[in-house]
């Protein structure tokens, strides 16, 4: 029977998880053995996806098939396992390169996370280039991770942070962050999506205004490589960081990318083994990017778990996986919008997957413990993400986030959920 023909059949599972551009997304969540579990006596509606999504079963599989059968340590041996985990990792590697459309795969850096993925250029690039009086631009929606690594620098080198303000529905201003450009910036930071409040930022005009500056930029993908088509040469970034278990694949795995030009002429952020190509006590030699920003044994299991996430992604195809989400997204402000005494934080035009609200009278750890008991995942919380929720001067929010393989149904629950929240609180 075609695919066609058994998604007539009323109940039936489409057996291709994409047909015509659209996501069969009940045929996507047979892959996530975890979506089959009931919290609370009711079934998991996971929407914390932002915080960390879920893996498919490919994912797991190819995790034990690398632990059963391909296990050794990489870039160290020549017997059969120690090449054979090299090679995956490799092309995990390559995998990844093609994901973001790099232009070499000595431009992807293996990192622990995106948090690591900004310490290592704070540290390679910051630390080398960067002296007192020299400023970094940064914006009120940045997450934590890159926000303090670039005060650790000021503290240490007495650069300043100037601070791109933010508009009442979220939205990055343009105009207010071409105005902070002077003769010492010499480095831009900023989140591609805002983990608070799902604004989508322009980064590519900013990049190009930086650029005509001779500025270089990081942009933080933590937020948009598991929902947009991430181009980092159409981009023109000079460094991009996205962490591997916000696009279904393992912790513990990240990646930075840089433009090889700049990864050359940085510096180390961690000495060890195979950065080196030579060491002795007078003198070391580095080794080529990208091992020269890999030291020591990498975690070579989650490399590789994350090269099956980003072959999972793209066969669902990444524009699929954004009109799915922006029609949940839409789906959820609409119902969300029209309920009396719950506020929307974050209500930009452009927006990727994130719903922030707030209850009158209610704080939002009540909201997420009570949507807990209807199954519901939610975080609540400032979102590492304090100066947005300073800048709205609220202590937290509730925060549903999507993935491709939430349900109009699962909007729903939330839905009927905060409405629940609403009666206990009276
Ligand atoms: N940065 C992650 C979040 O937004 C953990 O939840």
């Amino acid at each position: 029977m075609t695919a066609q023909a058994r998604s007539r059949i009323p109940g039936a599972v489409p057996e291709t998880p994409v047909s015509s551009g659209k996501l069969n997304v009940e045929r996507i969540r047979a892959d996530f053995p975890i979506l089959k579990l009931n919290v609370a006596g009711r079934p998991l509606v996971y929407l914390d996806n932002a915080a960390s999504s879920q893996m498919p079963q490919p994912v797991i599989d190819r995790l034990v098939r690398y632990q059963t059968e391909q296990h050794a340590n990489i870039h160290r041996g020549v017997h059969y396992l120690s090449e054979t985990a090299t090679a995956a990792y490799e092309e995990s590697r390559r995998k990844i390169q093609h994901f973001i459309n790099a232009r070499e795969d000595r431009e992807v850096i293996f990192t622990s996370g995106t948090t690591e993925a900004v310490n290592l250029v704070m540290h390679g690039f910051g630390r080398k280039f960067l002296t007192a009086g020299d400023e970094v631009i940064l914006t009120t929606l940045e997450h934590h991770s890159n926000i303090v690594p670039w005060q650790m620098l000021r503290d240490e080198k007495g650069i300043k942070i100037r601070v791109v303000p933010i508009n009442d529905a979220g939205e990055f201003l343009i105009d207010e962050y071409e105005k902070l450009f002077n003769e010492r910036t010499r480095f831009v930071g900023v989140m591609h999506v805002s983990n608070a409040l799902g604004t989508v930022n322009p980064v590519k005009a900013m990049i190009a205004y930086a650029h005509a500056r001779g500025v270089p930029v990081l942009v933080d993908g933590a937020q948009a490589a598991p929902h947009l088509k991430v181009d980092v040469q159409d981009l023109d970034c000079d460094f991009y960081a996205f962490s591997g278990h916000k696009l279904c694949g393992p912790t513990g795995i990240g990646i930075l990318y840089g433009k090889a030009v700049q990864l050359e002429r940085m510096q180390p952020f961690k000495g060890g083994g195979d950065m080196i190509l030579s060491v002795s006590f007078e003198k070391t030699a580095y080794n080529a990017i990208p091992y020269k920003f890999e030291a020591g044994t990498p975690p070579i299991a989650a490399a590789i778990g994350l090269g099956a996430a980003v072959d999972y992604l793209l066969a669902l195809g990444m524009d699929a996986i954004a009109t799915h989400e922006h029609e949940l997204l839409e789906y959820a402000t609409a119902q969300v919008s029209g309920m009396p005494g719950v506020r929307i934080v974050g209500t930009a035009r452009h927006k990727s997957a994130v719903l922030s609200f707030t209850i009158a009278g209610v704080h939002p750890h009540d909201v997420g413990t009570l949507l807990n008991q209807d199954g519901v995942a939610v975080r609540t919380g400032h979102h590492c993400a304090q100066p947005v929720m300073q800048r709205f001067s609220i202590p937290a929010t509730s925060r549903a986030s999507f993935a491709f393989y939430n349900t109009m149904g699962e909007v729903d629950a939330l839905v009927a959920g905060i409405r629940n929240v609403q009666k206990v609180f009276g």
